[in-house]
Order: structure tokens, then sequence, then C-alpha cells
């Protein structure tokens, strides 16, 4: 089976496309940066941004209430100009403070709304003091449309795709009950390795989404894997083992043509879901599956996600084990870095252990609790 292929830029080189033709016609504008709002969890993220010079905000998240200036103008629909961020001085909330801090003196800010609902803000922000005139602001407008049709639309597909993923979860969950609590956990820890690893590796809030997003797929192949191999009590003969080995490439197909009947397969984050799918047993020293494939020839998503899942299959209860110690698997997995595992990955993993064990605390179902779950997972379907 052929990689997939990426035509499309992702949406960041597209935001810095249009912050470059920006510039053109209004030079000052040093940084353009959209925040991206999920009602469900009244979060706000920072979702892409493009910058000239320092950046002020990384991998920022915070609850709109917890905003005011911000929701004030969702509420109001209006928009925000700050000319002088200095002469604000003490009135000043703590991301303007940063903004001043990097070196912006006036900002602009706008949300904007998909079919009514707030989808976020954008925010641009000048070197120069007040310099979002009522001309500058005009001659924006055509610009912040352009980005915000590019937010929704990306944010569109990633939706399509997450009702997929939850059809896929509610079927796996027919077959095994701790699934669903194995996808919310290692999601979790492959976003935690994600974000741990952003500035060494110049990953940008789009990508440690996208991640986050993707991970619980990475095993949808195994809806082809026949009740008697996949939920056998006992270990899985070589013959088994090679029926289960073929959850990969099955996966692949599935995800594969999922992104073409949605005809989504030629935006770039489709290839981080294709990466996790298939990459994801292989191996640092090509010992592992597919492929065979090593090093950092594997793509990093994959590499990320084949530490997580391993840590929660070995933390947890399966058909054919008893769940490990933390300890147990921190010792096992420390022993495979650069063999089984990316050494990167696995010192992130390991650097991370408080915030491992709120994860398990938050997503432990009890049985009864599960099955209630499990429940209004099939209602929605
Ligand atoms: P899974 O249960 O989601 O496990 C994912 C990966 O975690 C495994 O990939 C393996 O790398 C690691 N892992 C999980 N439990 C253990 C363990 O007790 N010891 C060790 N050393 N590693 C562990 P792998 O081996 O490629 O297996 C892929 C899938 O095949 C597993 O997904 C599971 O669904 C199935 N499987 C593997 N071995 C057995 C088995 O002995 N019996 C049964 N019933 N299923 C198995
Ligand atoms: C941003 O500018 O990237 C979002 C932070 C904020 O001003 O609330
Ligand atoms: C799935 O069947 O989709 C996930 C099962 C697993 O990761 O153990
Ligand atoms: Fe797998
Ligand atoms: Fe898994």
């Amino acid at each position: 089976m052929n990689d997939v292929s990426v035509n499309s830029a992702s949406i960041k080189a597209q935001v810095e496309s249009v912050h470059a033709n920006l510039l053109e016609d209004l030079p000052d504008i040093g940084r353009v940066a959209v925040a991206v709002y999920d009602g469900r969890t009244d979060t706000l993220k920072t979702f892409v941004h493009s910058t000239r010079g320092a950046t002020p905000f990384n991998h920022y998240e915070a609850k709109l209430a917890e905003v005011p200036s911000l929701a004030e103008l969702a509420e109001t629909r209006g928009e925000r100009i700050i000319g002088d961020l200095h002469a604000s001085g003490n009135a000043l909330g703590r991301h303007d403070r940063q903004l001043l801090e990097s070196g912006y003196s006036s900002s602009y800010t706008k949300p904007f709304f998909d079919r009514g609902e707030l989808s976020g803000f954008m925010f641009f922000d000048s070197e120069k003091g007040n310099y979002f005139s009522e001309a500058v602001v005009r001659h924006l407008t055509i610009y912040s449309h352009l980005i915000s049709l590019l937010i929704i639309n990306a944010l569109a597909s990633a939706n399509v795709l997450r009702s997929a993923v939850d059809v896929a979860r509610a079927i796996s969950h027919l077959r095994d009950e701790e699934t669903g609590a194995h996808l919310d956990r290692m999601s979790r820890y492959a976003r935690m390795i994600t974000r741990t690893l952003a500035d060494q590796e110049g990953l940008d809030d789009e990508f440690v989404e996208f991640v986050f997003l993707f991970a619980p797929l990475h095993d949808v192949g195994k809806i082809a894997i026949p009740d008697r191999i996949l939920l056998k009590a006992g270990r899985l003969t070589p013959a088994e083992f090679e029926i289960m080995k073929t959850h990969v490439a099955k996966g692949v197909a599935i995800v594969d043509k999922m992104a073409k009947s949605f005809s989504i397969g030629d935006s770039a984050h489709i290839e981080v879901l294709h990466n996790i799918v298939r990459y994801h047993h292989e191996s640092y020293d090509g010992s592992g599956y597919l492929t065979g494939r090593k090093g950092k020839d594997i793509p990093l998503e994959a590499r990320i996600v084949s530490v997580a899942d391993v840590f929660d299959a070995l933390t947890t209860k399966r058909p054919y084990k008893e769940a490990w110690s933390n300890d147990d698997a921190f010792r096992f997995i420390d022993n495979l870095t650069g063999k089984k595992f990316d050494p990167d990955c696995v010192g992130a993993l390991l650097s991370n252990r408080r915030q491992i064990e709120a994860i398990q605390r938050q997503f432990r179902y009890a049985k009864g609790q599960f099955e209630g779950f499990h429940e209004a997972y099939l209602d929605d379907l």
C-alpha cells in the first residue's frame, strides 16, 4: 500500500501565507494568531499563529469564562482594539501583558462564528503603537474573513473524523469493555508526550491536537480480527499472532477509505492519522511490524503513540494478562529505550509521572459506571 500523498498545505502554512500577503499591504502586523473555542468544555486554545519575532503564547489554553474581556467580545460580537499596551498598564490581563513583553504595542482582536456559534478568536498584533486605525481595520476585514473560512473548514473536516472515531469506538465497545477507557487514557498520554516534545521538535498546537484526536484510531483494524483471537484468554499461537498483526494493514485500509469517502484525503492532517495507524507497531531498531522502518524514519506521531499504547496496555488488564504496576511498566519501557522505543518519547513519558497518575484517576471506569457509558455510546449510533 502506498503512503497517502499530501497535496494541500497545513493550516499553519495557509495562515502563514495569508499573513505574508497581508504584510504587503500592512507591513507592521508582526503576528496573526487564532485561538479556537470548544463549546462543550468552554475551552479556548491557541490553534495556529504566524509570528515574526518572539512568540508570546505557546500552547495556551484557558476557560473562556476566565478571560472576561474575550467572553464579552463573544457575547457582543464586537471587536477590541488596544491602541497602546504600555499605557493600559495594570489594567492588562495576563495575555496582553505577555504580548507587551514580547514587543507588541497594539492589538486588534475579533471573534469569529460558524453558523451563529462562536468558533474562536483572531488576534492581530503590531509592534507599532496605535496601529489599528479605522482604515487598517477596514483593510483587515477581507483577511480576517479568509482566515475564519480556513479555520472553520479545517475544524469541520476534523469533526467529521472525530465522528468516525466515535463510531469506531462504539463498535469496539461491543467486543471489549475496557477499550473505551484505554483510548481515553492512551490518547492523553500521547498528547502529554507530544506537548513535552513540542519545543524541542518544533511542533505546533495543531499537531498536538491532531495526535490527541487521532491516537484513539490506532487499532481500528482490530474490528476485522475474529473474537476467538482478539478475546482469547491466553497467549496467541504464532499463527494467531500472524492474523492479529493484520490489524495494522486492515486499519490503514479503513482510514484511507474513510478519508477518500469524506473527500478529506488531501488535507495535511489526514497524514497524521494514516501514520499513526500504519506505524504504531514499528520498533525504533527496525524489528517491529508492518514495514520494519527504523529510528526517525518512523513518523514521530507513530513513535509517540507506540509508547502511549504500550504503557496503557501494560498497566491495564487484558483478556490475556493482568495489569502491571506503573513502576514495572516504566522499568519495562525504559529497558527497551532505543530498541523498541524512541528515547525522546520514553524520556517524555518518564518525566510526567504525576500527570500520568492524574489521567489514570480520571479515566478508571468502575464496571457499573462503564456499562452506562457504553450504552450511552450505543444510543448515539
Ligand atoms: P494490545 O493489547 O493493545 O497491546 C499493545 C502492545 O502492548 C502489544 O503489541 C505489546 O507491544 C504491548 N504489550 C501488551 N501487553 C504486553 C505484555 O504482557 N507483555 C509485553 N512484553 N508487551 C505487552 P503486540 O505484541 O504487537 O500485540 C498487538 C495486539 O495483539 C495486542 O494489542 C493484543 O490485542 C494482541 N495480543 C498480543 N499478544 C496477545 C496474547 O498473548 N493473547 C491475546 N489474546 N492477544 C494478544
Ligand atoms: C493568542 O493571542 O494566541 C491567544 C491568547 C489571548 O490573547 O487570549
Ligand atoms: C480498538 O479496537 O479500536 C482499540 C482496542 C485497543 O486498543 O486495545
Ligand atoms: Fe495495535
Ligand atoms: Fe491499543
